[in-house]
């Protein structure tokens, strides 16, 4: 069992914290160890189950009791039940991926009142100042990594176009969002506001592309409606590209694409990001063109020290303090980096680092 410093107090926001204790360190027990809280969205997307496995993991590993709880599917009110218990069952810290970034202001009040040390995960926490830390990726960056890739593609700092294209995004409530599309928009918005990109269904505006929850069967429908709309189809009006910010989504484009009788041999460019199991089944059945991966585990880790950070009193390590600002300040973040998969860098990234065996992607 660790030896951990034992104050009684945390200081927040960025300076030196000590995680709380009213307990002594007997050394005993895994019910004595120092309990983390971790507070996930959804078990519905496999990225959040992988997340939480591999934080619960590495935190056991490294001597803590978990407390991991997964929100339902996507259920505000067990989320903020669920981190009330947590504070409550003496949690020293507090890991939290928020459904709706803004609706845990109240319950990260009592976290505050007790110094129990917030950090939130990949998805930041709005409006509190209790947040101390910030673990995610590069979110702006997934953004530009694929629209990047569309703009590569079809070439269009050389081809004259016009070409088709269509949005889709995720969840409104979900700060990771203005990131994802924003970082997007930064390559393509250009195109579109020359003519080179047309989105022919009008929907250009963040709000228009969004999927609440980033549910796949409401991208399916959104898109469904879409197709139907203009009139897109092997046969129809042609479609060129399809920004999806994540996999879930891409799915949902994906059933209705193939719905409308698309193949791999007509398949618009389709973007994703998360490489969740079935999408990586599409890479290689050539029906999306690439998605954007981040290895969860490193995050993870990143989380994990953090957290041996705050037990020993030391500052967890950060590398950007400029971009997330959560409406009460900076909350200092370490940014992860998300790399492009496509179908030829599936083994090495994803097979050979041990993060999907073949068979899980047959
Ligand atoms: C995450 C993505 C994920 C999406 C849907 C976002 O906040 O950053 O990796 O695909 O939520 O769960």
């Amino acid at each position: 069992m660790k030896k951990f410093l034992l104050f009684g107090m945390v200081l927040c926001f960025s300076t030196t914290m000590v995680f709380s204790t009213g307990n002594k360190d007997t050394g005993a027990a895994t019910t004595d160890k120092y309990k983390i809280g971790i507070s996930m969205p959804t078990q519905s997307l496999q990225r959040w189950n992988q997340d939480g496995d591999n934080m619960k993991k590495q935190l056991e590993a490294a001597g803590y009791a978990v407390d991991l709880q997964y929100a339902g599917d996507n259920d505000i009110p067990t989320q903020v039940n669920q981190i009330e218990n947590m504070i409550t069952g003496g949690c020293k810290a507090l890991v939290i991926a928020a459904i709706d970034g803004s609706s845990l202001t109240e319950v990260l009040k009592e976290a505050k009142n007790k110094t129990i040390p917030v950090i939130a995960y990949d998805r930041l926490l709005m409006n509190s100042d209790a947040v101390n830390y910030y673990a995610s990726f590069d979110n702006f960056k997934v953004g530009t990594l694929q629209g990047s890739y569309i703009e590569a593609k079809l070439g269009l700092k050389t081809a004259a176009g016009p070409f088709n294209i269509e949005l889709v995004t995720g969840a409104p409530d979900d700060n990771n969002v203005n990131f994802f599309f924003g970082g997007a928009m930064s390559i393509l918005k250009p195109y579109i506001d020359s003519g080179k990109l047309v989105v022919r269904s009008g929907q250009t505006a963040q709000a228009q592309a969004a999927t609440p929850n980033w549910s796949t069967e409401e991208s399916q429908r959104r898109f469904e409606n879409i197709i139907t709309s203009v009139g897109y189809g092997p046969e129809g009006v042609k479609l060129d590209a399809v920004l999806c910010s994540n996999d879930s989504t891409a799915n949902g484009v994906t059933n209705a694409l193939v719905g409308a009788g698309y193949t791999k041999d007509n398949f618009p460019i389709l973007t994703g990001q998360d490489c969740d199991k079935p999408s990586v089944k599409n890479m290689n059945a050539g029906i999306q063109a690439m998605s954007v991966f981040k290895d969860t585990r490193t995050l993870a880790s990143r989380v994990v020290s953090m957290i041996n950070s705050l037990a020993k009193g030391t500052t967890p390590e950060v590398n950007d303090r400029n971009t997330y600002n959560n409406g009460t300040g900076i909350i200092p973040s370490y940014l992860c980096d998300p790399i492009v998969v496509e179908p030829q860098d599936i083994q090495k990234a994803l097979i050979d680092s041990g993060y999907y065996t073949l068979a899980d992607i047959r």
